[in-house]
C-alpha cells in the first residue's frame, strides 16, 4: 500500500484508495469500436472508432480540474450532495476505491449509510458502455434518496463542436421516451446514427438541457439540480444538450437496489429514419434497453469481458523473480499495448482526440506488443497503414481511424516512416506463419486503381532509403526521423509555424544514422523473410544492401565512442565530440548495435559504455546530453524544449526499451534488468508524489536530471513504451521470440535469478517453457528438451498436431 493506491495482481486491477491522485489516473474502457476514457473519478468521455470525427460525449480540454466533464451520478440524501467518484462536488466521502481493471472501472464510495457502487465497462463487441450502478442502505435505517445521472452530449465532430458555436448552439435536438434520451442533433439531415442514455429502471424524471440541470451561472460542481432536488423534465431546442435522469429510491434498512445506465452509439442502418415525421425510428433503442432490463444480463456481459481477457493474456504469462517484470508483462503491459494499438497516440489525456488520428510509425510499432493477442487484427491494420503509403515511398505521418485516408494537414516526409512497416510485417508472419498477407491487394494512396501487394510496399520502402541518401551515402532525414523533434531542414523563425510541416525537405542533403541503423535491422528483416520464402537471390539483394549501409556508417558514423546522431543540412554532426551541446544521443546507439553495426570492431560494446556513462540515470536514459540551452535554428524543435524534457534530455521511455534490448544482445542481462526497472512504472510507487502518473502503465517521458522535475512522469498510457518494452520484456530480457521456423528461447536475465517459466501460446499450441538457471549465468541455451527430447539450438520447431509441449531450457 503507497500513498494513494496498490496492485491486486490477483485480480488484474489497480486500487486506487484516495481520490485526489497526483494527477487523474486513467483506464480505457472498450476494445473494438467503442471507447471510453475514465478516470479513478470519472472524468473522461467517449467515442466511436474515431476521438475526432464521433465523440459522443463531451470533453473540456485543459480544464480545471483536469479531468472536467464526464460520467456523474449525483447524490443527494437530505440536502447533501456527493458524487461516488467524488468529483465534481468534492464531498468528503467516508470511503473511496476506485479499481481499474482490464476494460472496466469500479468505483465503490460510502457517505452517511450509503454505499454506492459503480460498474463501467464496454461490453465486448458492442458499441455502448454499460455504468451498472448499486445502491445499498448500510445505516440502519429507512434511507429515502435521490440519484441524478448525468452526462454531456457532443456533436459528433469534436474539432466544430468546440469552436463553431455560432452553429452548434442552435442544432441540438433530443427526444425523451420513458427512460430513455435520444440525442438526435444533426440526425434529421445527413446522420444515419444517434446517441442514446438510458436506463433500465423506471425514472422520476429527466432534463435534458444543460442551463436548467447545470444551470447557466453554475459549474458540475454546483449543478442546479441535484442540488435543487428535483429534475425539471427539460426539453433542449439548441444550446447544449445533456442526458440526465432523477431516480428516487425509498430504501429499507439493508435493502440494495441494482439497475445501470446504458450509453450507446447506435446506428439505424437500413431500418427507416424515422417512424412519424421528425420521430426518430427507435426501434433499436429499444432493444437495447430491453436486453439490459433482463435479469443477469449486465453480469453476463461483464463475465465475457473478462473471459476475454484472461483468454488474450494467457497467450503469454511468466513467472520469474522480479515482482515487477511479473505484473507488468502479465497484466498491465500487455493491456497497455491493447490501448496503443486500439488509439495509437489520439485520445488521452495529453492527446486531445481532434489533433493526432493513427500514427504512421507509431501504428507499425504498436503491432509489435499487440500481435501475439489478436493476430487477425494486426493483419488487417498492416493492410490500413499499408495503404497510406503512397508510390514513391513515402506515406502519411498519420491516418483518421474513421475514414483511414491519410491526413493531408500533417503530411509526410518522414524519412524513416516508410521502414517500419516491415518490421510489423515481419512479427506478424513470424508469429502466424500467414506468408498470404505478403500478397495481399495493396494499393498505394495516390495510385488506388493500380492493384499492387504488401511485398511491393515493402520494397518500395526499401527502395525510397536506397534512393534516398546524403553525400555520407547515409540515409536521407526529411522533415525528420523517429525523433519527430530533430527538424534538420526546417529553420523556423516564425513562432506560429508548425516544426513539423515547415521547411522544405526536397533537395536538402541533411542525414540520419538512426535511420542507417533502422535500415540495417530492417533489411536484415527482408533477407530473413526472403529466406523463409525461399528467394535465395532476393535475400542476397537484401544482404548486399544491408552490406552498402554498413560500411557508410562504420565510415562516416563512428565519433571515437560512440555513434553520431545526424549530419545536419551544412553537413556538420549530430551528436558528436564536435559539438558544444548534444553530444551524444540515444538513437542511433540502440539502432546502430541492434541493427547489427560494431559487432566485429567492438564498437557496439563501446557505444552502448558511452550510453551508460552519459545518459543512463536511476530513472532512465536521457534521450542526449548536453541538454541544448539555447534555440538552434538548424536542429529545430527539439532545441525548442526546455532542458530535460520531452526529446530535449528528457527520458523518452520509447527509446530506452531499444537500449534494453540493445543490451540483452550484448548478453547483459544485469544491466537489462536495471535499466528495464529504471522506467518501469510499477518500480515507481515509492516515488510517486514525483513521479505522479498512473503506476500501472508506461509514461512517454520522465523528467531528466535537467530538469527542475527531474522524475516526473508525463504522456501516461498512448506511447511507443508499451508495445517495445513489451518485445524488450519477452523477447530480450525473457528471451521468448517467434520466428518462422519455430519459438526460439534465447534469455538474457539477471546472473542470480535460478529460473523462470513461460506460459507462451505460438501458432495455436500452448508451450510451457521452463528456464533453468543452475550456473548463475545471463544467457546461452545449452540445453533444450521438448517434451522429453533433446533438440539441438534453441528453437524450439513448431510442432505438428499437439496442443500443448513441455519445453525445458537450461542455460550453460
Ligand atoms: C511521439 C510520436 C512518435 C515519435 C516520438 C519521438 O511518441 O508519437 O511518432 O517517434 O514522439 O519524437
Ligand atoms: C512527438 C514528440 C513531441 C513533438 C511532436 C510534434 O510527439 O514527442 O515532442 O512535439 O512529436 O508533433
Amino acid at each position: 500500500m503507497t500513498r494513494y493506491g496498490h496492485f491486486d495482481d490477483a485480480k488484474r486491477e489497480y486500487v486506487i484508495t484516495r481520490p485526489d491522485t497526483p494527477l487523474p489516473w486513467l483506464n480505457y474502457l472498450g476494445q473494438d469500436d467503442f471507447f471510453g476514457l475514465c478516470t479513478n473519478t470519472g472524468g473522461g468521455y467517449a467515442f466511436w472508432k474515431d476521438a475526432r470525427l464521433r465523440r459522443l460525449t463531451r470533453y473540456r480540454y485543459n480544464d480545471m480540474p483536469y479531468d472536467g466533464n464526464g460520467r456523474y451520478l449525483y447524490i443527494n440524501d437530505g440536502g447533501v450532495v456527493w458524487n461516488p467518484g467524488w468529483k465534481p462536488v468534492k464531498t468528503p466521502l467516508d470511503r473511496y476505491e476506485c479499481r481499474h481493471g482490464l476494460g472496466y472501472t469500479q468505483i465503490t464510495a460510502e457517505k452517511k449509510g450509503l454505499l454506492v457502487e459503480l460498474l463501467l465497462f464496454v461490453p465486448l463487441g458492442e458499441n455502448h458502455e454499460i455504468w451498472q450502478v448499486k445502491v445499498r442502505n448500510i445505516s440502519g435505517q429507512r434511507k429515502q434518496v435521490k440519484l441524478f445521472s448525468f452526462v454531456e452530449f457532443c456533436f459528433y465532430e469534436a474539432l466544430n463542436d468546440m469552436t463553431n458555436y455560432q452553429r452548434t448552439y442552435s442544432i441540438g435536438q433530443v427526444e425523451v421516451e420513458g427512460s430513455a434520451i435520444y440525442h438526435k442533433t444533426e440526425y434529421r439531415e445527413r446522420r444515419n446514427h444517434y446517441t442514446l442514455f438510458a436506463c433500465t429502471r423506471g425514472i422520476a424524471g429527466f432534463d435534458t438541457s444543460r442551463d436548467v440541470f447545470v444551470g447557466v451561472h453554475n459549474g458540475l460542481h454546483d449543478a442546479a439540480v441535484p442540488l435543487g432536488g428535483e429534475c425539471q423534465n427539460s426539453l433542449a431546442f439548441g444550446w447544449n444538450p445533456v442526458g440526465a435522469q432523477q431516480i428516487n429510491l425509498d430504501l429499507a434498512a439493508g435493502q440494495q437496489e441494482e439497475f445501470a445506465f446504458i450509453l450507446a452509439y447506435v446506428e439505424q442502418g437500413d431500418l427507416p429514419k424515422f417512424s412519424a415525421p421528425d420521430v426518430l425510428n427507435k426501434t433499436r433503442g429499444r432493444e437495447l434497453v430491453a436486453k439490459y432490463q433482463r435479469a443477469g444480463a449486465v453480469a453476463t456481459a461483464f463475465a465475457a469481458l473478462h473471459n476475454q481477457w484472461e483468454n488474450l493474456l494467457g497467450s503469454f504469462q511468466v513467472d520469474c523473480p522480479d515482482e515487477h517484470c511479473r505484473r507488468m508483462a502479465n497484466t498491465w503491459n500487455q493491456y497497455q499495448c491493447m490501448a496503443t494499438f486500439n488509439l495509437s497516440r489520439s485520445a488521452s489525456m495529453y492527446e486531445t482526440g481532434i489533433g493526432r488520428g493513427m500514427g504512421y510509425r507509431d501504428s507499425n510499432q504498436d503491432i509489435l506488443g499487440f500481435v501475439h493477442m489478436i493476430p487477425e487484427r494486426a493483419r488487417q491494420r498492416i493492410l490500413d497503414i499499408a495503404a497510406t503509403q503512397l508510390a514513391d515511398g513515402t506515406c502519411y505521418h498519420q491516418y483518421q481511424p474513421l475514414t483511414k485516408k491519410g491526413n493531408a494537414e500533417i503530411g509526410g516526409d518522414f524519412y524513416d516512416d516508410h521502414l517500419w512497416l516491415i518490421l510489423s510485417t515481419a512479427a506478424y508472419i513470424k508469429e502466424t506463419g500467414d506468408f498470404g498477407i505478403l500478397q495481399a491487394p495493396a494499393s498505394y494512396s495516390d495510385t488506388p486503381a493500380v492493384a499492387t501487394n504488401l511485398l511491393h510496399h515493402l520494397e518500395t520502402s526499401i527502395s525510397y532509403t536506397l534512393s534516398h541518401r546524403g553525400p555520407h551515402g547515409l540515409p536521407l532525414i526529411g522533415h525528420a526521423d523517429w525523433n519527430d523533434c530533430l527538424n534538420l531542414n526546417c529553420f523556423s523563425t516564425e513562432p506560429n509555424e508548425s516544426f513539423q510541416c515547415a521547411g522544405d525537405v526536397k533537395g536538402s542533403k541533411a542525414e540520419s544514422v538512426m535511420i542507417a541503423g533502422l535500415f540495417l535491422y530492417a533489411t536484415r528483416e527482408m533477407a530473413g523473410l526472403y529466406q523463409a520464402m525461399s528467394r535465395p537471390a532476393d535475400a542476397q539483394r537484401m544482404t548486399q544492401a544491408y552490406d552498402e549501409m554498413l560500411a557508410a556508417i562504420e565510415a562516416h558514423a563512428w565519433d571515437g565512442q560512440w555513434y553520431r546522431r545526424a549530419y545536419d543540412a551544412a553537413g556538420k554532426p549530430v551528436g558528436s565530440q564536435q559539438c558544444d551541446e548534444g553530444k551524444i544521443f540515444i538513437e542511433s546507439q540502440a539502432w546502430c548495435v541492434l541493427g547489427g553495426a560494431g559487432h566485429t570492431n567492438d564498437r557496439a560494446k563501446q557505444a552502448m559504455e558511452s550510453v551508460h556513462t552519459h545518459l543512463f540515470t536511476p530513472n532512465g536514459i536521457l534521450l542526449q546530453q548536453p541538454a541544448y540551452k539555447t534555440y538552434h535554428v538548424e536542429l529545430g524543435e527539439v532545441s525548442s524544449y526546455p532542458p530535460g524534457v520531452k526529446e530535449n534530455a528528457g527520458i523518452f521511455c520509447h527509446n530506452n526499451t531499444w537500449i534494453h534490448l540493445a543490451w540483452c544482445l550484448l548478453g547483459q542481462g544485469d544491466r537489462a534488468l536495471e535499466y528495464y526497472l529504471s522506467i518501469c512504472p510499477s518500480a515507481k510507487q515509492s516515488q510517486i508524489d514525483i513521479y505522479r502518473g498512473e503506476p500501472y502503465v508506461y509514461a512517454q517521458m520522465i523528467a531528466g536530471r535537467d530538469a527542475p522535475v527531474s522524475g516526473e512522469a508525463k504522456n501516461t498510457w498512448l506511447t511507443g513504451t508499451a508495445a517495445w518494452t513489451f518485445v524488450a520484456l519477452s523477447q530480450g530480457i525473457l528471451g521468448i521470440r517467434p520466428e518462422y521456423t519455430g519459438l526460439r528461447v534465447d534469455p538474457c536475465i539477471p546472473k542470480s535469478w535460478p529460473s523462470l517459466r513461460v506460459q507462451r501460446r505460438f501458432r495455436g499450441v500452448e508451450h510451457d517453457i521452463e528456464i533453468r538457471n543452475p550456473h548463475g549465468l545471463s544467457r546461452s541455451i545449452k540445453k533444450l528438451e521438448v517434451d522429453g527430447r533433446t533438440i539441438a539450438g534453441n528453437v524450439i520447431p513448431l510442432p505438428s498436431g499437439k496442443s500443448r509441449v513441455r519445453v525445458v531450457a537450461t542455460l550453460g
